[in-house]
């Protein structure tokens, strides 16, 4: 299995602050930053887009950027985040009218590729094209929001994606997403997870060092 990743999504962060904020969660040991993109229609909130991701370029971040797209059509703003700096794109399929096509263009600029599925979405759409998957980001809550629970379902969903990989022979890593926290990172890690998207659980302390090193020692338990 891969080593294991946190990252923090930047949407708990103070956005007023947010360069100072992402730079805080590297240097507490955070191993990536997890970009939510919301558009206000395929989901029911508004967050931030390409210009944003330059712009964290532009201020010296180096670790990789986990840009998960909740928005329809993909396209156009998967190319604008190839220019601006994204090192993964996650997308949902429902929201790709072609959804080969849109992993090929990650891709073929050089980035990590993912499909994200809601909690109801299933696990089928990865079938086709496991070749062309860096990442499957499985939703443990409905996208839109953060500080939501953790759906218990995700578990065995959790599971199944990790057969589904492991049969397959190819290294795809498995994230997920929402509602994770310190007291349910361990059984989510032994479902089969190895990256691990959390906002508000560390957004919302004080220490983030101390949280990300409790969240490790969770998931190495
Ligand atoms: C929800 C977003 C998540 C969200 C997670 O639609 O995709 O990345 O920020 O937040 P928490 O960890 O607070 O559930
Ligand atoms: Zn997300």
């Amino acid at each position: 299995m891969n080593e294991p990743l946190i990252a923090p999504s930047i949407l708990s962060a103070d956005f007023a602050r947010l360069g100072e904020e992402v730079d805080n969660v590297l240097a507490a040991g955070a191993d990536m930053v997890h970009f939510d993109v919301m558009d206000n229609h395929y989901v029911p909130n508004l967050t931030i887009g390409p210009m944003v991701c330059e712009a964290l370029r532009k201020h010296g971040v180096t670790a990789p950027i986990d840009v998960h797209l909740m928005v329809k059509p993909v396209d156009d703003l998967i190319q604008m985040f190839i220019d601006a700096g994204a090192s993964y794109i996650t997308f949902h399929p429902e929201a790709s009218e072609h959804i080969d096509r849109s992993l090929q263009m990650v891709r073929e600029a050089g980035l990590k590729t993912g499909l994200v599925f809601n909690p109801a979405t299933p696990l089928h759409y990865m079938d086709y094209v496991m070749d062309k998957l860096d990442m499957i980001l499985l939703m443990s809550v409905n996208p839109g929001f953060g500080g939501q629970s953790f759906i218990p379902g995700t578990l065995d969903k959790l599971r199944e994606a990790r057969r589904k990989i492991d049969a397959s022979g190819r290294n795809i890593r498995l994230e997920v997403d929402g509602g994770v926290k310190e007291d349910n990172i361990g059984e989510i890690a032994a479902a089969g997870a190895d990256t691990f998207v959390a906002g508000s659980a560390i957004f919302k302390k004080d220490d983030y060092s101390r949280i990300i090193a409790d969240m490790r020692d969770r998931i190495a338990a």
